[in-house]
């Protein structure tokens, strides 16, 4: 049987996987690496990381393996980061993240001067300090001798794919949050280049995430042993990856996923956006266009909890704890560790703990960190609500779906089903699906989904808790516009 290889590009590492056809996975490998925070706020990673662990867990994915079924490989990646190359092909300057907050000037440039409403108009977003084109300015303004230097802008997967096919491209539904994109008519915005004083032609070849931009590289077939034929599929975001390895492909079908960033993901068959541009409106992978919100920590606030505060890394002692306890005898916990995305839009923005007490404990404060996620969830949920789209269950993906409190709290918050998978590979798996559409596997990514993810468990959300947890959102929704601009100076 033909076998096709997934290779997630996240922000802590890289995940690769290797499924058969049908799904069944053969073998997984991860590589970490690290993130460089060269200023409070801004988050960098050299590109020559993501390749070095890439080649390296390749070739121990593939050891053992039959290597001529490999047909194909695809991508799902962090999204969002510049990645600039000069005229000979070579990194510029290390990548800025989708986490970083240095643009806060250039985001405020974009949405008040050039406008949101222009911005819409030409993306169907507007912007936020993670985006690319507000890096673009900034490069711009503060580095304007490698801004002069390049050749190339491409995302972080697309450097991948690149490096494994000698061909630039990128994909719509990684392209959408570059803010350069037509979004609704899935090409360049021709104006939003030249606001970004950048050309066409700096920017790669789009594709849709399911499309062979061309094969691996013969010297790298001869290094990993693959054959001549094996295609390189162009992938997805993250995010559209991870909606199509959860089988979020119809329209109103719903996924949260809990990694570094949480995220809320409703496919669509339409392209739309709501009132206040509050939520992502950006392609799918599978053709469509989906709304998204993103929090920029979420289960990232556990392992900064648990390990760096807590000096553990015992997740299920933690899990335990806070399912006993129940409640948070009334604490709150804001999430926004590196200021705020969906829906706030606040790079100054800071996490806190509200309502502590000489009797608050350890556990408490430990479920008061899940909850706290799952209230910001639900913050970027009521915005599509509100616009008209309800979704009536949820998948669950991303490390947090491992913990069963954390999945119960998010079905009781949220206030419908979560449904959790059969896999929990997400993005990984949703880029092997990808690999198998463009070698012709499957007629259609939602084909390809239907076919390999299934829901292995329903958690349903308890009316009391419900509605324990309603009244608890109505004081969370007070917390960030009573801290909203505080200056938190001094060390
Ligand atoms: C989505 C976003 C994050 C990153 C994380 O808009 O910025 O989910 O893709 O890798």
């Amino acid at each position: 049987m033909n076998t096709y290889i997934g290779i997630d590009l996240g922000t802590s590492s890289v995940k690769l996987l290797l499924t058969k056809a049908d799904g069944e996975i053969l073998a997984e490998v991860s590589r970490g690496y690290d993130v460089s925070y060269p200023r409070a706020g801004w988050t960098e990673q050299s590109p020559r990381l993501w390749w070095d662990a890439t080649s390296e867990a390749l070739a121990e994915l593939l050891d053992g393996q039959c290597r001529k079924s490999v047909k194909g490989i695809s991508f799902g990646g962090q999204m969002h980061g510049l990645v600039v190359l000069d005229g000979n092909d070579n990194v510029i300057r290390p990548c800025i993240l989708w986490n970083d907050g240095r643009t806060e000037k250039e985001t405020e440039y974009l949405n008040n001067v050039i406008g949101k409403e222009k911005l819409s108009s030409l993306t169907g977003n507007i912007a936020f300090a993670g985006f690319t084109a507000p890096k673009l300015l900034w490069m711009k303004e503060n580095e304007p001798e490698n801004f002069g230097r390049i050749s190339k802008i491409m995302l972080p997967k697309d450097y991948i794919a690149y490096l494994l096919s000698g061909v630039h491209a990128t994909d719509l539904s990684d392209a959408s949050g570059m803010l350069t994109l037509d979004v609704k008519n899935r090409r360049w915005s021709e104006e939003m280049c030249k606001i970004c004083g950048v050309t066409e032609k700096q920017l790669p070849r789009l594709y849709e995430s399911y499309e062979v931009i061309g094969n691996l590289k013969p010297e790298l077939c001869e290094k990993f042993g693959l054959s001549r034929d094996v295609k390189i599929i162009i992938g997805a975001g993250d995010n559209a990856a991870a909606a199509v390895g959860t089988g979020t492909v119809k329209n109103g079908d719903c996924n949260v996923s809990l990694g570094t960033s949480g995220t809320v993901f409703i496919a669509s068959d339409s392209f739309s956006v709501d009132e206040n541009n509050a939520l992502h409106s950006f392609c799918h992978a599978g053709g469509g266009w989906h709304l998204m919100g993103c929090i920029l920590s979420a289960a990232s606030c556990r392992k900064w909890w648990l390990e760096e505060i807590l000096g553990s890394s015992d997740y299920a002692a933690s899990d335990n704890a806070s399912a006993e306890c129940k409640g948070t005898g009334g604490v709150y916990f804001l999430p926004y560790l590196t200021g705020e995305r969906s829906p706030h839009n606040d790079v100054n923005i800071r996490g806190a703990f509200f309502g502590l007490s000489a009797t608050t404990t350890r556990a408490q404060m430990s479920r008061a960190i899940m909850e706290g996620v799952a209230f910001a969830i639900r913050d970027c949920l009521e915005i599509a609500r509100l616009s008209g789209v309800s979704p009536t269950s949820t998948k669950l993906c991303g490390g947090g779906a491992k913990s069963t409190v954390w999945r119960q709290i998010m079905a009781d918050v949220l206030g419908i089903p979560v449904q959790i998978l059969n896999t929990e590979q997400g993005p990984a798996l949703g880029a092997t699906i990808l690999a198998a559409v463009g070698c012709g596997e499957y007629k259609t990514v939602s084909e390809g989904a239907e076919k390999i993810v299934k829901v292995k468990e329903t958690v349903y959300p308890n009316a009391e808790s419900v509605e324990n947890y309603q009244r608890k959102y109505e004081i969370f929704k007070q917390l960030y516009p009573a801290i909203k601009g505080l200056k938190l100076n001094g060390r």
